[in-house]
């Protein structure tokens, strides 16, 4: 009896710690956070409604409050809210129930956490996100379940990570516009990356670790503006493949290994204004790589006997380059055939 007794006190003892003296409770951003245990967000209301509420958006900021876990419905008070900044915390998982009482946010940041999972179906309420930012994580691997239920999401931002490309691996964002993946260590780009991702208009993968190029990789990426290969290990730009983007304006490969630019370099990029090749180490180019391009800029350009190539169209032939140095044209001289 005795005994019962002291079970049943230690239970109920515990039951109420949680909601009295180990539940920390501030106001922060205009908003009543109460943490316990150290790091788990238990519940957020608001403090004064009308500070968090601009004319379209409702804000919640919980950035830097070294939150380390979420407790299911602790978002229940606040569930109109529209944008979530949990940026600069130590979430480590995103769990299936994080933010499913959120369902009408419309910009989740994530940034800066220590992120190395997120569970299947993590956003599957957010069917309104348009924005997602889960930049400076560890993750390494997403699979295709985390994306379910974002069907109206336009921005994708996923740089300092670990992250490895897979075929398939965005499948089902059918509206994303914008996909960032720079400073990732990505070794390569497989076949089907990117399937699935017809609308892409910018595309960012700079400062990984890319040293070649499958002819297939872009295929499908028809309505693309912007790809950034820049600061990678390119050492060739093979045949054609390009030839999907139809509409690509601005193509960075600056920052890579390039040496030779063949007459099929850039073969379907006829629309393109921009280019940026400074930076490499080009040897030998055929002009005839440029000359479908209708009003096209080289960063930093080719210098032909002493004068800065201006119209790309008239210059036919190879020709012998150098990279005098970084940011100057590479000066050129044509090959006797
Ligand atoms: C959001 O919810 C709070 C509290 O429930 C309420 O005071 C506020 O008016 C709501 N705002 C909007 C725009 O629905
Ligand atoms: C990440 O957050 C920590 C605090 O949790 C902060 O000290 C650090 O500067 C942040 N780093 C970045 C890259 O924002
Ligand atoms: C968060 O807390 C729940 C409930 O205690 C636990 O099951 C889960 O593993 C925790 N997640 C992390 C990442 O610590
Ligand atoms: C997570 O990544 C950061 C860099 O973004 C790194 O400093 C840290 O050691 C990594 N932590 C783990 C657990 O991998
Ligand atoms: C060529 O592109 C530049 C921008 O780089 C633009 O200002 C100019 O109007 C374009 N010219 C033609 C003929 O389209």
């Amino acid at each position: 009896m005795c005994f019962l007794l002291l079970i049943y006190l230690l239970l109920s003892a515990n039951v109420a710690d949680v909601f009295t003296e180990d539940a920390d409770c501030q106001v922060y951003n205009h908003l009543y956070v109460c943490l316990e245990n150290g790091g788990f967000l238990h519940s957020v209301a608001f403090e004064d409604v009308n500070a968090v509420q601009t004319i379209e958006d409702i804000e919640l900021h919980l950035e830097n409050l070294e939150i380390i876990n979420i407790t299911r419905n602790a978002f229940t008070e606040v569930s109109n809210s529209s944008a979530l900044y949990v940026r600069d915390n130590r979430l480590s998982s995103i769990s299936r129930h994080y933010f499913d009482t959120l369902n009408q946010l419309t910009y989740l940041d994530l940034r800066n956490n220590t992120i190395t999972n997120v569970e299947d179906g993590a956003f599957a309420s957010l069917s309104d996100l348009e924005t997602l930012l889960l930049d400076h994580n560890n993750l390494s691997d997403l699979r295709p379940g985390v994306w379910r239920g974002l069907s109206e999401l336009h921005e994708l931002y996923i740089t300092h990570n670990q992250l490895a490309l897979r075929r398939n691996m965005f499948k089902g964002l059918r509206q994303l516009e914008t996909l960032v993946l720079d400073s990732n260590d990505i070794p390569e780009i497989p076949i089907g990356a990117f399937n699935g991702l017809s609308h892409i208009d910018l595309l960012y993968l700079s400062r990984n670790k890319i040293s070649t190029l499958h002819p297939d990789v872009f295929r499908g990426l028809s309505e693309i503006n912007e790809l950034d290969l820049g600061k990678n290990r390119l050492r060739a730009i093979p045949a054609n493949v390009f030839r999907h983007m139809k509409s690509l304006n601005s193509l960075w490969l600056n920052g890579n290994q390039l040496t030779v630019l063949k007459s099929d370099a850039f073969q379907g990029l006829d629309n393109l204004l921009f280019l940026f090749l400074n930076n490499n180490d080009l040897r030998y180019v055929d002009m005839a790589a440029f000359a479908r391009m209708k009003n096209i800029t080289v960063d930093p350009g080719f210098r032909i006997r002493g004068s800065l190539v201006g119209d790309f169209r008239k210059i036919y032939g190879r020709y012998q380059c150098i990279s005098v140095a970084y940011q100057l044209p590479y000066d050129c001289t044509e090959i006797d055939s």
